[in-house]
């Protein structure tokens, strides 16, 4: 194989241990196979005009990252504009929550046509380049445009709507054809790919192949679902270290006389966090025993700040949390305890370990990995219970959760009660099936899955 060239919106040093699933997957890939990450640097440089920002080159192990700076505006509407005011809402399924404002498209597609000019002059023949998430999709139509002929592989790590919810953002058309510029495409579900092909058939007149290969615009895309996993050994090894340990004695000896029920997101609207506290409530009314005992800990680190989504979002959550306390906490026992920081890496597998119930409610979510840390985490001879949303992209391969639907607060707050009842030999018998399919399909089968899928096509480079 070629050298694998990553590009993604944000990058981390793949030797450092990151916090949140992208960063630590393509990591991990990367440190394999040894090649360049190209991406945005994570600075915000104040010069005003379009002035071309400079390329930062380094080495970390066998891996070079390369970075580009970007100017405020174009940060201001391609980041924080077109792509999570527009693209997140929408393919979340909140078209409630976009801003179609006109003047971040064109950030978008400067911010692109940046990143092929800067990557373009670093790209050997023989390259196979992967593209990652919402804030790259046309970057393939840009390359190409330039002469780009290498293989290139679009994966989207959040999920893809319906058609029409699609067709509401006003350049939809431009968009999704932009994908015809890469020779595969990979979706988190089998729903997302059903959601794909009948957009292409429907709203581009492209016509699908036996294969799964769609064809329009003169080129032709492989659509796939490759549902990401995580990296099952390290996440076990983290589990044996001593911060994990120290961390689970501490939370296991602070919590021993109650029932931890432990969420960890980002602070997102799409995680249905306001929803899960809305049950938590429920199940403290109908479920009275469950006072002075259970106890949700929920740690929602910081996200986007200043899109004004999340900001009502911290206010709302913030007042939930704080009416349960008021209302059913007592003297030794505060009922929640709400948590806005970012909690290290280390920390995480003690503290799914010390709870008996993980609860991961996303109104919708591309994959969710914390559900999948979650298993990994448990001791297998007393496992805790994953309470998943039915919504959440994980759902389609963990069906031995307790699926959930999060809008429904009572059918929520019963599930929680079984979970929290659940007898040890049904908690032994779901781990065990989780964990096997988590492990089978873990990062390293998804990273093959889809380079090889990626490598056996010949490439659209005359595309769309
Ligand atoms: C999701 C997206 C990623 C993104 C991450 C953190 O997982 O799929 O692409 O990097 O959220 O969000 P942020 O906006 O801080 O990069």
């Amino acid at each position: 194989m070629g050298r694998l060239v990553v590009v993604s919106n944000r990058l981390a040093d793949p030797r450092k241990p990151a916090a949140g699933g992208l960063a630590v997957a393509l990591g991990e890939s990367l440190q394999r196979t040894g090649g360049l990450w190209f991406g945005w640097s994570g600075n915000i440089i104040d010069e005003p005009g379009d002035g071309e920002s400079r390329l930062h080159t380094r080495s970390s192990g066998k891996v070079t990252l390369a970075t580009v700076d970007l100017n405020r505006s174009d940060y201001e509407s391609y980041y924080e504009g077109y792509a999570n005011s527009v693209l997140w809402p929408v393919f979340h399924y909140r078209l409630d929550l976009a801003n179609f404002n006109t003047r971040y498209l064109a950030g978008y597609r400067r911010v692109n046509q940046l990143f092929a000019r800067k990557l373009k002059p670093l790209l050997r023949d023989d390259d196979i380049i992967w593209v990652h998430d919402y804030h790259l999709i046309p970057l393939a139509a840009e390359l190409r445009a330039l002469g780009c002929t290498q293989r290139i592989g679009f994966f989207l790590h959040v999920p893809l709507p319906p058609s029409l919810l699609l067709a509401a953002i006003p350049q939809h058309e431009w968009l999704m054809r932009s994908l015809f510029s890469y020779d595969l495409v990979g979706l988190q579900s089998e729903a997302d790919v059903a959601h794909c092909i009948r957009y292409m058939t429907t709203e581009s007149q492209a016509v699908l192949k036996d294969d799964q290969r769609l064809e329009g615009f003169g080129a032709s895309v492989q659509v796939k679902a490759f549902p990401i996993g995580i990296d099952v050994e390290e996440f076990r090894h983290l589990g044996q270290s001593q911060d994990a340990v120290d961390t689970f004695e501490r939370v296991r000896s602070e919590y021993s006389r109650r029932q931890l029920l432990l969420g960890i997101d980002r602070l997102d609207y799409s995680k249905g966090i306001p929803q899960r506290v809305r049950a938590f409530r429920e199940l403290l009314e109908r479920y009275p025993d469950n006072e002075h005992s259970a106890t949700l800990l929920m740690i929602a680190s910081p996200s986007r700040d200043a899109v004004n989504a999340y900001a009502d979002l911290r206010q709302e959550l913030e007042g939930l949390c704080g009416a349960i306390n008021g209302d059913f906490g007592d003297l030794d026992w505060m009922p929640v305890r709400y948590i806005h920081r970012t909690v290290a890496r280390k920390r995480v597998p003690g503290l799914c370990r010390a709870s008996r119930v993980g609860l991961v409610t996303p109104l919708r979510d591309g994959m969710n990995l914390v559900a999948k840390e979650y298993v990994v985490a448990q001791d297998p001879d007393d496992p805790g219970v994953l309470v998943l949303s039915r919504f959440a992209g994980a759902a389609e391969q963990l069906k031995d959760a307790l699926l959930v639907n999060p809008y429904d607060t009572e059918g929520m707050a019963e599930c929680i009660q079984n979970a929290l009842h659940m007898p040890l030999p049904e908690r032994q018998r779901r781990h065990r099936a989780l964990l096997e399919n988590i492990t089978r399909y873990d990062i390293h089968w998804w990273r093959e899955s889809f380079l090889q899928t990626l490598q056996s096509l010949s490439t659209s480079a005359s595309a769309a």
